[in-house]
Protein backbone atom coordinates (compact mmCIF):
# COMPACT_ATOMS: atom_id res chain seq x y z
CA UNK A 1 0.00 0.00 0.00
CA UNK A 2 1.31 3.32 -1.32
CA UNK A 3 -0.81 5.43 1.57
CA UNK A 4 -2.38 3.58 4.32
CA UNK A 5 -6.02 5.27 4.45
CA UNK A 6 -8.92 4.04 6.77
CA UNK A 7 -10.26 1.89 4.01
CA UNK A 8 -7.11 0.11 3.01
CA UNK A 9 -7.73 -0.76 7.25
CA UNK A 10 -10.92 -2.35 6.23
CA UNK A 11 -10.28 -3.90 3.02
CA UNK A 12 -6.78 -5.63 4.93
CA UNK A 13 -9.57 -6.84 7.76
CA UNK A 14 -11.26 -8.28 4.87
CA UNK A 15 -8.31 -10.15 3.15
CA UNK A 16 -6.44 -11.31 5.89
CA UNK A 17 -3.62 -9.12 6.81
CA UNK A 18 -3.00 -8.01 10.24
CA UNK A 19 -2.21 -4.65 11.04
CA UNK A 20 0.60 -3.54 12.47
CA UNK A 21 0.34 -0.43 14.76
CA UNK A 22 2.53 1.75 16.77
CA UNK A 23 2.94 4.60 19.07
CA UNK A 24 4.68 8.15 18.13
CA UNK A 25 4.91 11.72 19.96
CA UNK A 26 7.96 13.06 17.67
CA UNK A 27 9.00 13.36 14.17
CA UNK A 28 12.54 11.54 14.41
CA UNK A 29 11.20 8.54 15.94
CA UNK A 30 8.18 8.87 13.96
CA UNK A 31 10.17 8.92 10.64
CA UNK A 32 11.85 5.57 11.81
CA UNK A 33 8.51 4.09 12.72
CA UNK A 34 6.51 5.23 9.07
CA UNK A 35 10.11 4.16 7.14
CA UNK A 36 10.37 0.64 8.82
CA UNK A 37 6.77 0.10 7.00
CA UNK A 38 4.09 0.23 10.33
CA UNK A 39 0.45 0.65 9.32
CA UNK A 40 -0.50 2.74 11.47
CA UNK A 41 0.87 5.59 14.20
CA UNK A 42 -0.93 6.49 16.91
CA UNK A 43 -0.34 9.46 18.99
CA UNK A 44 -1.45 8.34 21.96
CA UNK A 45 -2.23 10.01 25.31
CA UNK A 46 0.54 7.56 26.72
CA UNK A 47 2.59 10.67 26.05
CA UNK A 48 1.23 12.16 29.24
CA UNK A 49 3.74 9.04 30.50
CA UNK A 50 6.41 8.05 28.03
CA UNK A 51 7.10 12.14 27.34
CA UNK A 52 6.11 14.15 30.10
CA UNK A 53 6.53 11.90 33.36
CA UNK A 54 3.35 11.86 34.45
CA UNK A 55 1.81 8.61 36.53
CA UNK A 56 -1.39 8.64 34.13
CA UNK A 57 -2.52 9.76 31.17
CA UNK A 58 -5.22 12.39 32.26
CA UNK A 59 -3.17 15.19 32.71
CA UNK A 60 -2.24 15.95 28.84
CA UNK A 61 -3.82 19.01 27.38
CA UNK A 62 -4.91 19.10 23.86
CA UNK A 63 -2.20 21.56 22.63
CA UNK A 64 -0.23 19.49 23.85
CA UNK A 65 -1.65 16.73 21.99
CA UNK A 66 -1.86 18.92 18.76
CA UNK A 67 2.05 19.59 19.32
CA UNK A 68 3.06 15.88 19.21
CA UNK A 69 0.35 15.11 16.50
CA UNK A 70 2.11 17.95 13.89
CA UNK A 71 5.39 16.76 14.67
CA UNK A 72 4.68 13.18 13.62
CA UNK A 73 2.34 14.27 10.43
CA UNK A 74 5.77 16.15 9.21
CA UNK A 75 7.49 12.84 9.30
CA UNK A 76 5.18 10.09 7.65
CA UNK A 77 5.07 9.55 4.58
CA UNK A 78 2.97 6.37 4.57
CA UNK A 79 1.10 5.41 7.46
CA UNK A 80 -2.08 6.71 8.93
CA UNK A 81 -2.21 8.72 11.80
CA UNK A 82 -4.45 8.62 14.67
CA UNK A 83 -4.49 10.98 17.31
CA UNK A 84 -6.11 10.39 21.28
CA UNK A 85 -8.38 13.18 21.87
CA UNK A 86 -7.30 13.88 25.52
CA UNK A 87 -9.04 13.58 28.86
CA UNK A 88 -11.25 16.35 29.20
CA UNK A 89 -11.83 17.29 25.56
CA UNK A 90 -14.76 15.03 24.56
CA UNK A 91 -16.64 14.20 27.66
CA UNK A 92 -18.71 17.00 28.39
CA UNK A 93 -20.82 17.28 25.30
CA UNK A 94 -20.56 16.64 21.56
CA UNK A 95 -20.40 20.08 20.68
CA UNK A 96 -16.95 20.40 22.85
CA UNK A 97 -15.92 16.69 21.44
CA UNK A 98 -16.47 18.18 17.83
CA UNK A 99 -14.83 21.26 18.47
CA UNK A 100 -11.70 19.12 19.99
CA UNK A 101 -11.60 17.14 16.91
CA UNK A 102 -11.60 19.77 14.27
CA UNK A 103 -8.49 21.27 16.36
CA UNK A 104 -6.71 18.52 16.27
CA UNK A 105 -7.47 18.18 12.50
CA UNK A 106 -6.78 21.37 11.50
CA UNK A 107 -3.71 22.11 13.49
CA UNK A 108 -1.91 19.44 12.98
CA UNK A 109 -3.12 17.75 9.36
CA UNK A 110 -3.51 14.12 11.54
CA UNK A 111 -6.35 11.82 9.51
CA UNK A 112 -8.80 10.48 12.13
CA UNK A 113 -8.41 10.89 16.23
CA UNK A 114 -9.22 8.40 18.53
CA UNK A 115 -11.19 8.38 21.99
CA UNK A 116 -12.16 6.30 24.79
CA UNK A 117 -15.89 4.81 25.67
CA UNK A 118 -18.78 3.24 24.43
CA UNK A 119 -22.16 4.38 24.74
CA UNK A 120 -21.39 6.92 26.78
CA UNK A 121 -19.69 8.69 24.44
CA UNK A 122 -22.07 7.56 21.41
CA UNK A 123 -23.30 11.11 20.59
CA UNK A 124 -19.74 12.66 20.77
CA UNK A 125 -18.83 9.78 18.22
CA UNK A 126 -21.76 10.33 16.04
CA UNK A 127 -20.98 14.38 16.17
CA UNK A 128 -17.76 13.73 14.51
CA UNK A 129 -18.36 11.12 12.53
CA UNK A 130 -20.56 13.64 10.59
CA UNK A 131 -17.84 16.04 9.86
CA UNK A 132 -16.22 13.71 8.14
CA UNK A 133 -13.53 12.85 10.99
CA UNK A 134 -12.79 9.13 10.91
CA UNK A 135 -12.90 7.55 14.42
CA UNK A 136 -10.99 4.71 15.82
CA UNK A 137 -13.07 3.56 19.44
CA UNK A 138 -11.11 1.92 22.29
CA UNK A 139 -12.72 -0.20 24.75
CA UNK A 140 -11.57 -2.80 27.29
CA UNK A 141 -8.95 -0.79 29.89
CA UNK A 142 -9.55 2.79 29.31
CA UNK A 143 -6.67 4.46 31.40
CA UNK A 144 -8.28 7.91 31.22
CA UNK A 145 -11.09 5.70 33.08
CA UNK A 146 -8.25 4.62 35.67
CA UNK A 147 -9.87 5.68 38.66
CA UNK A 148 -13.15 4.62 38.59
CA UNK A 149 -11.04 1.44 37.76
CA UNK A 150 -8.75 1.68 40.47
CA UNK A 151 -6.58 -0.55 38.94
CA UNK A 152 -4.95 -1.65 35.89
CA UNK A 153 -5.62 -5.39 35.60
CA UNK A 154 -7.55 -7.20 33.22
CA UNK A 155 -10.39 -6.08 32.11
CA UNK A 156 -14.07 -7.68 30.98
CA UNK A 157 -13.26 -10.51 33.14
CA UNK A 158 -17.05 -10.79 34.42
CA UNK A 159 -19.72 -11.78 31.79
CA UNK A 160 -21.84 -8.11 32.44
CA UNK A 161 -18.71 -6.13 31.63
CA UNK A 162 -17.80 -8.26 28.52
CA UNK A 163 -21.55 -8.21 27.23
CA UNK A 164 -21.60 -4.50 27.66
CA UNK A 165 -18.18 -4.62 25.72
CA UNK A 166 -19.53 -7.06 22.98
CA UNK A 167 -22.46 -4.31 22.71
CA UNK A 168 -20.32 -1.61 23.01
CA UNK A 169 -17.87 -2.43 19.92
CA UNK A 170 -21.33 -3.70 17.88
CA UNK A 171 -22.29 0.13 18.23
CA UNK A 172 -19.53 1.52 17.47
CA UNK A 173 -19.44 -0.02 14.40
CA UNK A 174 -22.87 0.63 13.55
CA UNK A 175 -22.59 4.57 13.67
CA UNK A 176 -19.45 4.51 11.56
CA UNK A 177 -15.90 3.72 13.23
CA UNK A 178 -13.47 2.55 10.89
CA UNK A 179 -11.57 0.66 13.81
CA UNK A 180 -11.49 -0.17 17.30
CA UNK A 181 -8.64 -0.64 19.73
CA UNK A 182 -9.46 -3.61 22.47
CA UNK A 183 -7.09 -2.95 25.56
CA UNK A 184 -6.16 -6.02 28.03
CA UNK A 185 -9.51 -8.06 28.09
CA UNK A 186 -9.21 -11.84 27.65
CA UNK A 187 -7.81 -13.10 24.60
CA UNK A 188 -11.15 -15.19 23.79
CA UNK A 189 -13.47 -12.23 24.38
CA UNK A 190 -11.07 -10.78 22.08
CA UNK A 191 -11.61 -12.86 19.24
CA UNK A 192 -15.61 -12.72 20.04
CA UNK A 193 -15.48 -9.22 19.08
CA UNK A 194 -13.58 -9.61 16.27
CA UNK A 195 -15.82 -12.01 14.92
CA UNK A 196 -18.58 -9.82 14.99
CA UNK A 197 -17.59 -7.14 13.79
CA UNK A 198 -16.50 -5.97 9.94
CA UNK A 199 -14.26 -3.14 11.17
CA UNK A 200 -10.57 -4.15 12.20
CA UNK A 201 -10.27 -4.84 15.24
CA UNK A 202 -6.10 -3.72 17.04
CA UNK A 203 -5.10 -5.17 20.48
CA UNK A 204 -2.85 -4.36 22.95
CA UNK A 205 -3.15 -7.65 25.32
CA UNK A 206 -6.47 -9.09 23.50
CA UNK A 207 -4.29 -12.09 22.36
CA UNK A 208 -3.32 -12.70 18.51
CA UNK A 209 -7.46 -13.97 16.98
CA UNK A 210 -7.55 -9.84 16.52
CA UNK A 211 -7.13 -7.98 13.44
CA UNK A 212 -3.82 -6.22 14.97
CA UNK A 213 -1.47 -5.03 17.34
CA UNK A 214 -0.25 -2.22 18.81
CA UNK A 215 2.45 -1.03 21.09
CA UNK A 216 3.76 2.21 22.80
CA UNK A 217 6.77 2.64 20.57
CA UNK A 218 8.89 3.26 23.79
CA UNK A 219 7.91 -0.14 25.70
CA UNK A 220 8.85 -2.07 23.08
CA UNK A 221 11.93 -0.37 22.04
CA UNK A 222 12.72 -1.28 25.83
CA UNK A 223 13.61 2.51 26.89
CA UNK A 224 11.32 1.95 29.80
CA UNK A 225 12.08 -1.04 32.50
CA UNK A 226 9.41 -0.29 35.33
CA UNK A 227 6.36 -1.38 33.08
CA UNK A 228 6.67 -5.26 32.56
CA UNK A 229 3.24 -6.28 31.79
CA UNK A 230 2.81 -9.81 30.48
CA UNK A 231 1.66 -8.38 26.93
CA UNK A 232 5.04 -6.50 26.46
CA UNK A 233 7.30 -8.11 24.03
CA UNK A 234 10.97 -5.83 24.16
CA UNK A 235 12.45 -5.60 20.84
CA UNK A 236 15.26 -3.92 22.34
CA UNK A 237 16.99 -2.87 25.58
CA UNK A 238 17.68 0.69 24.64
CA UNK A 239 17.38 1.78 28.20
CA UNK A 240 20.88 -0.35 28.70
CA UNK A 241 22.10 0.80 25.05
CA UNK A 242 21.06 4.33 26.00
CA UNK A 243 23.00 4.02 29.36
CA UNK A 244 26.20 2.82 28.16
CA UNK A 245 26.56 4.71 25.28
CA UNK A 246 26.44 7.86 27.01
CA UNK A 247 28.33 7.13 29.97
CA UNK A 248 31.04 6.25 27.47
CA UNK A 249 30.39 9.86 25.94
CA UNK A 250 30.93 11.24 29.75
CA UNK A 251 34.35 9.10 29.97
CA UNK A 252 35.51 10.14 26.95
CA UNK A 253 34.88 13.84 27.89
CA UNK A 254 36.64 13.03 30.94
CA UNK A 255 39.26 11.56 29.86
CA UNK A 256 40.11 14.12 26.56
CA UNK A 257 39.78 11.52 25.00
CA UNK A 258 36.86 12.89 22.88
CA UNK A 259 37.51 15.04 20.68
CA UNK A 260 40.14 13.17 18.72
CA UNK A 261 42.69 15.09 16.47
CA UNK A 262 40.39 13.64 13.93
CA UNK A 263 37.00 15.59 15.43
CA UNK A 264 38.67 18.86 15.30
CA UNK A 265 39.36 21.57 12.79
O1 LIG B 1 -2.21 6.13 24.26
C1 LIG B 1 -1.88 5.00 23.83
O2 LIG B 1 -0.68 4.67 23.68
C2 LIG B 1 -2.94 4.05 23.50
C3 LIG B 1 -2.55 2.67 23.09
C4 LIG B 1 -1.99 1.89 24.23
C5 LIG B 1 -3.66 1.93 22.43
O3 LIG B 1 -4.08 4.41 23.56
NA1 LIG C 1 -4.47 6.35 24.61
Amino acid sequence: YKRVTVKTLVDMKAHGEKISMLTAYDYSMAKIVDGAGVDVILVGDSASNVMAGHETTLPITLDQMIYHASSVVRAITRALIVVDLPFGSYQSDPKEALRSAIRIMKESGAHSVKLEGGKEVKESIKRILHAGIPVMGHLGLTPQSIYKFGTYTVRAKEEQEAVNLIEDAKMLERIGCFAIVLEKIPSDLAKKVAESVSIPIIGIGAGHDVDGQVLVLHDMLGMTHEFNPRFLRRYLNLYDDMTNAISQYVSDVKRVDFPSDEEQY
